[in-house]
């Protein structure tokens, strides 16, 4: 048996061309640290730069000077890419791309598909075509393979040996992942090239992504403990597993690249080692990940551990104990893990402290969906001396603030009047019953708008009459009047995302059927209709629910109007029906905005033009750096007041997931229409009812607007929408 001595597998890489796929990830660029030192002619890095694979150029930083990264400015280069045939001159290839999450796998098998085998056999067809080309060029791949690839096992079965067969698959990525790996021996057996798949398990150390728990557990609990934050334990950690430091894995895969006993073999990589009969708890690198845990909080002494159950969604896929069997390799080419557990983790603490960028990237790149402590933090000053004031006062509810904004706000919306309520779904239900609208009538509604519209007209007795939307998402005018009964009584028009319904069309209506007209501005401040604000008739009824375009720091609503009459009483209403203290005139209820949030909304009034301004224009840019060939854009208009910034495209799923891994939150509004709520499954609409609705509800996504949004944000945000496109082109 011929053992390789270190020194003897090193020398093999001097002078030689080197390509390591995934390179820019965690195991793939501490693999790139340790060969650059073994004085290679040429090292290239091919890698699609996915961050959320764990792919990051921060990574390769201090070489990169001694590497070549074809296509770095395009973003990188994927291994399904016909391109990399120009760069197959190489003697090594260690095949490390592809996704480790497991848990993604499962939700999204289709794209695991495409990434861990679909990918890898295009790799292995350009490798063959190569070879056909080249016929006196060789090269070996070592490709890495996963402990997944075992599924889930049964203590009798432990440790796992090479030979084991996958019976029981616990994820799509284990299925998938083996599958590689038979087509890695079969194109390396039939093309001519040596191949050698290593089974990785639980491997750790530095550059790890650890910011994401699906890129390896034990770098999150180390994410988790630096950050000085809980561990959760899943089902109380009590599964046994091994645990590999990535200096040890390198090693492996170096040491089993260059030797020739290793072609068209697999082997794990694990830490049971057959000389010693049975594994030790730590020492031999297998302990319970419950241990795992505490032994890294003892070493970076912050961070705890709690023992929580396991998450519902993901029970069926915990494969229970599972440590691997090395005695195979250690046999053949003389390998075994030289660090121990607690060493390793001593090293990546280390590492992560004296790097703390790996802790707060992704703080520093999310662009999140709404961002309002950036949006407070100039008027931080000048609200907190509005709140300091009415608590000085001490006259919490019903007080002069609450009365100054009521005229401000008002004059703002060019009405007569406005009253304060708890919340805009209070403020539709107050102005129904001040309109007389009770049980046994009906209401037309939009099918497309939030949850509460209908909701306050069910609360206060009456029923919901849904209408589709049209291709502005805003109510169907032209289908409004097929809906209308002897029982009908109102109509609520929602100026959803902040365009301004039809509302010529609907005073028509309602005027032929003398239908009462509420308008939902929830979204609508300030947004305009022939160069009126909102309401465009007589009553309208807004939310300051925290998000919205004027917003309060909990829940806050109004109702404007110039009726005198109808505001009167709505006042009683807010009021427990109380015209003086103590003196009840009708019945009533609570809802008042308070004075705190009446001081905060008076400060934030003041900006709201502004504000609505700045999101113009980035509704502008948007529309000016969109694709357009998928993607339909909102039209854009001066009166809208962009409240969301609304997308429609068949990619819509593709796209939301993309960006997610892009570090940008998107979200959709609204993913489920009204009458498919299970609320309102009483009214048996069926799915085809409402055509639009049914069909936007699967297209559109919301992008992140708000007036702090930076226009290179915009940038990166489109770059990244247009790029599924690009990807994905459905015409
Ligand atoms: C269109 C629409 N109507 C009604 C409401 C209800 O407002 P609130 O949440 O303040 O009750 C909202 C806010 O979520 C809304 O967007």
């Amino acid at each position: 048996m011929q053992y390789f001595e270190k020194k003897d597998y090193e020398k093999e890489f001097y002078d030689k061309k080197i390509m390591i796929t995934g390179g820019l990830g965690f195991i793939g660029s501490n693999l790139a640290h340790r060969l650059v030192n073994l004085n290679p002619s040429r090292i290239i890095i091919v890698d699609a730069l996915i961050r959320n694979q764990g792919s990051d150029i921060k990574n390769v930083e201090s070489i990169k000077d001694k590497i070549d990264i074809p296509f770095l400015e395009d973003g990188g280069l994927n291994i399904d890419d016909d391109k990399i045939i120009d760069y197959l001159d190489v003697d090594y290839i260690f095949n490390l791309a592809g996704s480790v999450n497991h848990l993604y796998s499962k939700k999204n098998p289709l794209e695991d598909l495409k990434i861990n085998l679909i990918s890898q056999i295009k790799f292995l067809e350009t490798c063959k075509n190569y070879i056909k080309k080249n016929p006196f060029k060789k090269f070996k791949i070592l490709f890495a393979s996963t402990r997944d690839v075992y599924g889930k096992v049964s203590a009798e079965e432990l440790p796992l040996k090479e030979n084991f067969v996958l019976e029981n698959p616990a994820d799509p990525q284990g299925i998938h992942n083996y599958s590689a790996e038979n087509h890695h021996l079969w194109y390396g057996k039939t093309f001519d090239f040596p191949v050698v798949s290593l089974r990785l398990t639980n491997t750790y150390g530095p550059r790890q992504k650890i910011n994401d728990s699906g890129q390896g557990f034990l770098g999150h609990f180390i994410y988790k403990t630096l950050r000085n934050e809980v561990i959760e334990l899943w089902g109380g950690g009590k599964n046994l597993r091994d645990f590999n430091y990535v200096d040890d894995v390198v090693e492996a895969m170096i040491m089993a690249i260059a030797s020739e006993k290793t072609n068209y073999n697999t082997y794990n990589l694990g830490s049971f080692m057959k000389k010693e009969n049975k594994y030790q708890e730590i020492g031999n690198n297998i302990c319970s990940i419950k241990k795992s845990a505490e032994i890294i909080v003892k070493i970076s002494e912050s961070g705890f551990c709690k023992e929580i159950n396991y998450p519902e969604e993901n029970k069926n896929i915990e494969p229970g104990h599972v440590y691997l069997d090395a005695t195979k390799i250690h046999k053949d080419i003389g390998w075994e893990p030289k660090t121990s557990f607690e060493n390793g983790i001593l090293k990546t603490i280390h590492f992560y402290k004296e790097h703390p960028h790996y802790l707060n990237d992704d703080i520093k790149n999310k662009i999140p969906f709404l961002n309002l402590n950036e949006h407070h933090k100039n008027m931080l000053n000048e609200i907190d001396n509005a709140m300091k004031k009415v608590i000085h006062k001490s006259n919490f509810v019903l007080g002069e603030e609450l009365q100054k904004f009521e005229e401000e706000f008002a004059k703002y919306c060019g009405k007569k009047y406005g009253v304060g309520v708890g919340n805009g779904t209070d403020a539709l239900k107050i102005s129904l019953t001040a309109l007389n609208i009770k049980k046994g009538d009906e209401v037309i509604v939009p099918v497309n708008t939030a949850i509460p519209t209908a909701m306050a007209i069910k609360d206060i007795g009456a029923e919901v009459c849904f209408v589709d939307c049209n291709e502005n998402y805003l109510i169907d005018t032209n289908k409004i009047e097929e809906k209308i009964n002897e029982k009908t009584r109102a109509i609520i028009p929602v100026h959803l995302y902040g365009k301004v319904c039809n509302m010529d069309k609907i005073e028509e209506i309602s005027r032929k059927y003398n239908l009462k007209i509420i308008e939902d501005c929830c979204q609508a401040h300030g947004s305009l209709y022939k160069g009126k604000k909102t309401p465009i008739t007589s009553i309208g009824c807004f939310s300051f629910y925290p998000s919205k375009n004027l917003g309060c720091f909990g829940d806050g609503g109004m109702i404007v109007s110039d009726d005198e009459e109808l505001i009167k009483k709505i006042k009683l209403l807010r009021n427990y029906g109380q015209s003086s203290r103590y003196s009840a005139d009708i019945i009533g209820i609570n809802s008042r905005l308070d004075e705190i949030q009446a001081s905060i909304l008076r400060i934030k009034l003041k900006y709201l033009q502004e504000f609505n301004n700045k999101r113009k224009n980035i509704a502008k840019l948007y529309n000016q750096l969109l694709d357009k060939k998928n993607i339909t854009t909102p039209c854009y208009s001066e009166d809208d007041n962009y409240h969301l910034y609304v997308i429609r495209t068949k990619n819509r799923d593709k796209i939301l997931e993309h960006l997610k891994a892009k570090n940008i939150e998107s979200l959709i509004h609204y993913p489920i229409p009204l009458y498919m709520q299970k609320a309102f499954s009483y009214l048996m609409h069926k799915k085809e009812d409402f055509p639009n609705a049914y069909k936007f509800s699967n297209e559109i996504l919301s992008l992140p607007i708000y007036p702090e949004l930076k226009e290179e944000e915009i940038v990166r945000i489109c770059k990244e929408v247009n790029s599924v496109n690009k990807t994905n082109n459905l015409s």
